[in-house]
């Protein structure tokens, strides 16, 4: 089986080819532009850009869409999460919490997956806190100023500690259950 993981990061593929070559599924870069819709929720943006892409007759394929919500703001910057990255990045993050006491969050990575005429949809997630500085010098985005434990940030743990319990390490475990369970069909 072959898949097509639509994205602009080749670099996805390389970690989902990792992440699901065991079991017999191939992955394949495709870059293919669709339309994403606004809206609060991960899954609706996913489920929509799904659709978009089988109306153009695509089949076998992944996409994906994660992102930081955080509890204080009402689940901001969550589906604006790659934006609000870019342009205010962690310290406008950090200046909308000074003074805040509520520091929950949680990341969530939402995967679709249209296999053999089938729908998939997963949700991870990783709950943590805002830090009050950034911290750590590995991975990337959030990761300096999230902590899932409370103590270290994900830039200061390594990226195999960080799968075993992120939202995206999450959501391929889901997706792993749901693909065995159609392989065993
Ligand atoms: P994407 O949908 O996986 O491209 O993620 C959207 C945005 O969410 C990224 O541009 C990052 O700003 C943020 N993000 C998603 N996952 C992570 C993570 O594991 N660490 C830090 N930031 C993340």
């Amino acid at each position: 089986m072959r898949l097509k993981v639509i994205t602009s990061n080749p670099g996805k593929v390389e970690e989902y080819q990792r992440m699901f070559g065991d079991l017999g599924i191939e992955m394949e870069h495709a870059r293919i532009p669709y339309d994403e819709i606004q809206t609060s929720e991960l899954e609706e943006v996913v489920r929509k850009g799904m659709d978009a892409l089988r109306s153009q007759g695509l089949k076998d394929f992944i996409i994906d869409d994660s992102g930081m919500f955080v509890d204080a703001l009402k689940g901001f910057p969550g589906v604006y999460s790659a934006y609000v990255q870019k342009t205010v990045g962690n310290d406008g993050i950090l200046t909308l919490m000074e003074g805040v006491e509520d520091r929950g969050a949680v990341f969530k990575c939402c995967i679709g997956c249209d296999i053999d005429g089938e729908t998939i949809i997963v949700t991870g997630e990783c709950p943590g806190v805002i830090l009050k500085e950034g911290r750590g010098e590995k991975g990337f985005g959030y990761d300096p100023i999230f902590s899932h434990d409370g103590k270290r940030s994900f830039a200061e743990i390594g990226l195999e500690e960080k799968n075993s319990v992120s939202h995206r390490g999450d959501a391929v475990k889901l997706l792993r259950e749901r693909l065995k369970a159609l392989a065993d069909l």
